[in-house]
């Protein structure tokens, strides 16, 4: 088959990632979390390494790691993701990764505007922040972490507008992607919102 890729963009937990790996698996896509790659470059961070020299020497081992899920991680990955010579490391792999036979989904930030431009399909899954904030609040405290509503929607808008105001790759809608505000919808969905939306591109 043909490489069909789908960009699937929006700010931090607003289902983007529940959603790609329904759609990758709905169509039979691999799929590609990116910020993972972030991740694994924060954790490093966070020991110490300099962040361009962990990106270049990033391997697949590294976004194995369970460790990358907690919001330590998560702000030193978008503190590493405003460096350029880290973003640039990361390119190849993202591109070569979206243009693999069979048709690949990659969830981010900057993929329907940076990594592929010429994607297929481009969603960008949106929610309000409150709501972003509630819902990442659940999965923590579903997970045992020690947190308040308020700690949570701090922490979400303040990587909001890291990830929205940084110089490079900021995050932003493509002009060709097609929008999906989740804050008054079920997972479900959600899911079959985006699905739709993809049909409507193939
Ligand atoms: O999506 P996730 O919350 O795992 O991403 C962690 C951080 O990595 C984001 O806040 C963002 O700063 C960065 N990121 C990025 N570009 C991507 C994916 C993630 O800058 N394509």
């Amino acid at each position: 088959t043909e490489p069909f890729t789908i960009a699937v963009d929006g700010p931090a937990a607003a289902g983007k990632g529940t959603i790609s790996k329904a759609v990758a698996e709905h169509f039979g896509f691999a799929h590609l979390d990116t910020g993972l790659l972030y991740r694994a470059v924060g954790a490093k961070y966070l020991l110490g390494m300099d962040p361009a020299a962990a990106a270049r020497a990033l391997t697949a081992g590294d976004i194995e790691g369970s460790n990358l899920r907690g919001p330590e991680v998560a702000q030193a990955a978008s503190k590493v993701a405003v460096v350029s010579e880290v973003r640039a490391a990361l390119l190849d792999f993202q591109r070569s990764f979206a243009r693999r036979a069979g048709g690949a989904v990659l969830d981010g930030r900057d993929i329907g505007t940076v990594i592929c431009p010429q994607a297929e399909a481009k969603l960008f899954i949106t929610a309000r922040a409150e709501v972003r904030a509630q819902r990442r609040f659940s999965e923590l405290v579903a997970s045992g972490s020690m947190t308040s509503p308020e700690q949570v929607l701090a922490d979400v808008r303040e990587r909001d507008a890291r990830d929205q105001n940084r110089a490079e790759s900021p995050l932003k809608p493509a002009p060709d992607a097609m929008v999906i505000d989740t804050s008054d919808m079920s997972i479900k969905e959600a899911i079959h919102a985006a699905i739709a939306a993809v049909r409507s591109r193939r």
